[in-house]
């Protein structure tokens, strides 16, 4: 959600801009702006839409400092007063935001009763209260800290002082913010993809952190205004894993890239040609009585998984909670819980929220993440990565498997298994990825003839009923099928009143002791008039079925059987033309509650 680059330095700062801000597109928007400070003004260009349509109305005028943004709209609908940057009414400040402001009406009855704000946004009431402290209190700063002060809820804020033009004022609380340094310039950026073509040196900011930043010198703060040493870090991404190379979209690259990336976590946790996590880490777990794993949407699902993994392999009970849910309605906690916060971005505003609180309450935790240095990384006790490389497409598939594949090999060495030697399951099931993802062909012919109608189900048992969830998430957040990921059991209790002639329903069919009840209901459904699609594997399969796969582990069958209806879902929106990669109303990286 929402994005920030800014630049101070010698080149021209409209390019650096535009390119930052393409490489955050995959994180929603809706709307993009960019201030440049020119030889006489700040002036600004934005608008509702792409980075494509901004590139055309940005002007020539020469500049070497500036601040961009993309929007996804919270307060206000997606239109040009609404876009970022906006501008104090006496024209001195212009800054970007990204977050929202809890108390914004609070500060607008309190601050400016008879000001007639322009925009339905939070963010123009930050920037006249900046303004409002500067002519108080008379030194940037200083109103920096009384706006802090103030400001209740997530901003990250870059901002340009007409009156200052050698440096980016950038301020952070609860949404992410970092500072890139250069040679002879400096960058500031929501995160480090957008600044990684200039440089790959960065610091972090932490909550309630300001900076002035020029283009030779970084300087960090406390909200008491005591300057902060913070040590830089690098990025291990490389620059290229943010190009679509040959495919047509993100997401197919991505579904593709999985059986590399399981490779790639097997290497990554390995020692002496043995699976290997940090001994803390084993310990932690294994000291807990109870896991508590918290997640949104699709890491939500692959806890599911999790909670499977550790139950059958390391013998220890797991919830799972959806972390907008677990933050108001906590339930009552074992004696020594461990918990989890599976997350690809790390920077989630639901899981973090649901972090605050356990850790208020004094409770230890552990990140399975896909982002080093994200907010969730650092803000818990432990830390796990996922290795799966820069997710573009806002439909997570690589993630997901990768974030199976992690939790598989915790629970794995947690319960000190011997009877089954997992690195070399997990690299039989990136073999069966790699199969499966030749089979593109037969995937889209399905596809074609399965999805005619509006709405549509999966449906499973036990670990396929988690997969068939996950599943309907990916073919409706893309081809905006209604779908419904259903225990199979669960149909007669109700919602087979919704099949008709020709809804379309998949069942996944990975397990011996659920097989044939899901083929009865299976029947129930085509007795119905259902269009009925089966994944099963091949020492299950039936002879009707219509996509079969090869058999792996029995814990690991999420991995295999998912990839079909990647496919699926990647195909339907293909076939109605459909922004694959950047689906309508979502964003990547969900930082607001
Ligand atoms: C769906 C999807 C989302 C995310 C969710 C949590 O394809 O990507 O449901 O899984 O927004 O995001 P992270 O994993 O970044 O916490």
């Amino acid at each position: 959600m929402c994005g920030i680059v800014g630049y101070i330095g010698y080149k021209d700062v409209k390019d650096i801009l535009l390119t930052g801000l393409q490489t955050l597109e995959y994180r929603g928007y809706d709307s993009a702006g960019v201030a440049l400070f020119t030889d006489k003004d700040i002036v600004v260009y934005k608008d509702k839409g792409r980075i494509e349509h901004l590139r055309q109305i940005v002007g020539s005028e020469a500049s070497c400092t500036g601040i961009g943004h993309t929007r996804w709209a919270t307060h206000g609908v997606p239109n040009h007063v609404n876009s970022h940057p906006h501008q104090s009414l006496d024209g001195r400040f212009v800054l970007v935001h990204n977050g929202v402001i809890e108390n914004d009406d609070e500060l607008k009855h309190k601050y400016f009763v008879d000001y007639k704000f322009k925009s339905e946004t939070d963010t123009e009431l930050v920037v006249e209260l900046l303004s409002y402290y500067v002519r108080k209190y008379k030194a940037v700063d200083v109103a920096l800290r009384h706006l802090m002060n103030r400001l209740h809820g997530s901003y990250a804020l870059a901002i340009l002082d007409k009156e200052d033009p050698d440096v980016i004022y950038i301020v952070k609380n609860k949404s992410p913010l970092l500072i890139g340094k250069g040679d002879g310039f400096n960058m500031v950026g929501s995160d480090v993809m957008a600044m990684l073509k200039e440089t790959n040196e960065f610091y972090e900011l932490d909550d309630l952190e300001y900076a002035k930043i020029t283009k030779e010198k970084i300087e960090i703060y406390e909200i008491t205004g005591a300057l902060i040493e913070r040590e830089s870090f690098s990025s291990k991404l490389d620059p290229n894993d943010m190009e679509k190379g040959t495919y047509a979209h993100f997401m197919l690259k991505e579904i593709e890239e999985q059986p590399f990336v399981l490779r790639r976590i097997i290497d990554e946790y390995k020692k002496d040609e043995k699976l290997y996590m940090d001994e803390e880490i084993i310990n932690a777990v294994r000291q807990s009585d109870r896991l508590y794993i918290i997640a949104a949407g699709t890491s939500y699902h692959a806890g599911l998984i999790g909670k499977e993994l550790f139950e059958k392999i390391a013998k220890i009970p797991v919830e799972v909670h959806i972390s907008s849910e677990f933050v108001y309605n906590t339930p009552l906690m074992s004696q020594k819980p461990l918990f989890i916060f599976i997350s690809q971005s790390g920077e989630t505003a639901d899981s973090r929220a649901s972090l605050v609180k356990i850790k208020k309450m004094g409770y230890q935790s552990l990140a399975i993440t896909n982002v080093e240095g994200s907010t969730l990384y650092r803000e818990t006790n432990y830390q796990l990565l996922l290795h799966a490389g820069p997710e573009i497409a806002v439909a997570s598939t690589k993630a997901y498997s990768a974030q199976i594949a992690v939790l598989s090999i915790l629970a794995y060495l947690v319960g000190d298994i011997n009877d089954f030697d997992l690195r070399h399951e997990l690299s039989l099931v990136a073999n069966v990825i790699e199969t499966l993802c030749d089979e593109n062909e037969l995937f889209e012919e399905i596809a074609k003839k399965t999805f005619t109608k509006r709405n549509c189900f999966y449906i499973g048992r036990c670990i396929d009923f988690y997969v068939a969830q996950e599943a309907a998430l990916k073919l409706k957040e893309i081809s905006y099928i209604q779908t419904e990921g259903f225990a199979s059991g669960e149909l007669k209790h109700g919602t087979i009143a919704l099949i008709e002639d020709d809804t379309p329903v998949i069942a996944v069919i990975s397990q011996e002791n659920t097989n044939l009840n899901t083929r009865s209901n299976i029947k129930e459904v085509k007795a119905r008039g259902a269009n009925t699609v089966i994944i099963s594997l091949k020492s299950l399969s039936a002879e009707k079925d219509q996509i079969v796969i090869d058999d792996v582990h029995p814990l690991l069958t999420p991995l295999v059987t998912i990839i079909p209806t990647q496919l699926l879902a990647y195909y339907a929106a293909l076939h109605r033309d459909l922004d694959i990669d950047k689906p309508r109303n979502l964003a990547k990286s969900v930082t607001v509650e």
